[in-house]
Parts: C-alpha cells; sequence; structure tokens
C-alpha cells in the first residue's frame, strides 16, 4: 500500500493505478462506518484510494479541531488490511499552502440545519473536497448517510460544477443499541454513552410515528423533542423534518422527508438521520 504525503506524488500514483479508481476521503481515526465504505468502494472498483486529513477549515474557532482524536498508525493498519492502493496523508500546508485564497461554495442549502449552527463548515467542506477530487481524479467517490448534509451539499456541488465524479452515498452503520459510529463517540464518557442512544431512539419514534399514517411533521418534531428533553445530559441543537432535497423544513410530509438532528450530550456533539417514506 502507498503512503502518500505529497499532491505530486499523489497523481503520480494515481497514474499507474488500474481504473476505475474509487475514493473514500476521511480525516481519519476509522471505524466500521469508514470501513463500508472502503469495502464498497473496493466492490465497484479496480483501485481504492483512501485520504486522511483533519481540515481545519471546516473546523469552526470554538469547535474540536486541536482535540479531534488522531491514530494514523492505526488507521494505516486497518486499511492495510482491508487492501486499499494508497493512503493519502498530507499536511495542511501541502493543501492550504501559505498564498492560499480560493473557496468552493454551495449556497442556500449549505445555510440551514448543520450550516446554520455551524457558519462556514460546508465552505470548508466543500473546498477540501473540491481539491481532493482535483489531486486524486477520482471516477467515485463514497460518502456515508451519516453525514446527510454533507452527502446532499457534494451531490449538488458535484451537479452544479460539472465534476466527473459519481458520488455514492452508503448507509449509516450503528453499534448495537443504534448509536450511529462516529470518530466523535470516543468523546462520549461512560455516563454519557446511554443519554446518547436518545439520538436513534428519537428517529426510531418519527419512523414509528410515520408508519402509523402520521404526515405532521410539527407533530412528529414535537413528540421528538420531547423525548430527548427526557435525557438530562441532552441539549437540542435543531430537530428537522425537512425536504431531503431544498432541506426545507416540511409541514405536511406527501413524499420523502429527511428526519435529521443535532444534540449535544454534556460536551459532545452528536448527529443522526433517517429518511422517512
Ligand atoms: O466527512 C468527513 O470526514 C469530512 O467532512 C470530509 C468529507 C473527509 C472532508 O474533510
Amino acid at each position: 500500500m502507498n503512503i502518500i504525503e505529497t499532491i505530486p506524488q499523489m497523481q503520480e500514483v494515481r497514474k499507474t493505478l488500474p481504473e476505475p479508481v474509487g475514493f473514500v476521503p476521511t480525516m481519519g481515526y476509522l471505524h466500521e462506518g469508514h470501513i463500508s465504505l472502503v469495502r464498497k468502494a473496493k466492490e465497484e472498483n479496480a483501485s481504492v484510494i483512501v485520504s486522511i486529513f483533519v481540515n481545519p477549515t471546516q473546523f469552526g474557532h470554538n469547535e474540536d479541531f486541536e482535540k479531534y482524536p488522531r491514530d494514523m498508525e492505526g488507521d494505516i493498519e486497518l486499511l492495510e488490511e482491508e487492501g486499499v492502493d494508497a493512503v493519502f496523508a498530507p499536511e495542511a500546508d501541502e493543501i492550504y499552502p501559505k498564498d492560499f485564497s480560493s473557496r468552493v461554495e454551495v449556497i442556500g442549502i449549505t445555510q440551514k440545519l448543520e450550516g446554520n449552527c455551524r457558519p462556514g463548515h460546508f465552505r470548508g467542506v466543500t473546498t477540501v473536497v473540491n481539491k481532493l477530487f482535483n489531486i486524486v481524479g477520482p471516477d467515485r467517490a463514497y460518502f456515508g448517510q451519516k453525514d446527510a448534509q454533507q452527502a446532499i451539499v457534494i451531490n449538488k456541488m458535484v451537479k452544479d460544477l460539472n465534476m466527473n465524479v459519481d458520488v455514492v452515498t452508503c448507509p449509516t452503520i450503528r453499534e448495537e443499541d443504534g448509536l450511529a459510529m462516529s470518530s466523535r463517540n470516543v468523546y462520549l464518557k461512560p455516563e454519557d454513552r446511554q443519554s446518547a442512544t436518545v439520538l436513534y431512539r428519537s428517529l426510531m419514534l418519527a419512523n414509528d410515528l410515520y408508519e402509523q399514517g402520521e404526515r405532521n411533521a410539527e407533530t412528529i418534531r414535537e413528540e421528538m423533542v420531547r423525548l430527548i428533553k427526557t435525557e438530562e445530559l441532552a441539549r437540542i441543537d435543531y430537530v428537522s423534518v425537512a425536504d431531503p432535497l431544498t432541506l426545507d423544513e416540511l409541514n405536511e410530509i406527501q413524499g420523502k422527508a429527511l428526519v435529521s438532528l443535532a444534540v449535544k450530550i454534556y460536551k459532545t456533539r452528536l448527529i443522526d438521520n433517517v429518511i422517512l417514506g
């Protein structure tokens, strides 16, 4: 497996890899969710490249960039076991040299939900994903449904900018009790861990209500909020029942609905979602 730190080296190795090339961009500290993306990429492509880069521009000033969990050695071991062809793991100044002054931004849908709570976050994501696509030149790129809004934003960027990459969104991988796998779960203290299942429990409640015929989105939001508030450690950033393309909040569910939420369990901010319909 090639472990690559510079852009020219990455571009050279890319030329030697059999096509099609699948690409899994990550910020490292890999878990089963990432590995499921790698396996899907292996299934569908002749070669697989994974990037590991904790992207500073998608973190706000008050966020966890410095303490974001990192384990390069462990990640490389896992990727080697999965038979990945190349790992691109640049330093920050390789991606953002001193004179770097460009941004890629999708407007509209990036102002809602996560974008509303984390101003500038998606500009950081689309800028780095655009750069990574240009450097790696993948045929397909793999993202997790857990970051539903990110997947929607990246799809929009690829469509708007006529980028020659197929974006593949893969299902959320969960712990046995339903907690969505996330690198940030490592922040959860043992006493937070049980409370953290309230995200999944509230999504299941939304799903049950929908299955029982409830189509009033506000009723579903209210019931979810009521359940989450029974957890003392939980603080809600948002609970949303929205159109999966525009991310506009729905009154009545007619077609599909993206039910998503962001909740802080003590100091750990978690997100999750399901699609209804
Ligand atoms: O989902 C992530 O891990 C990141 O947002 C991504 C897509 C690797 C961009 O930094």
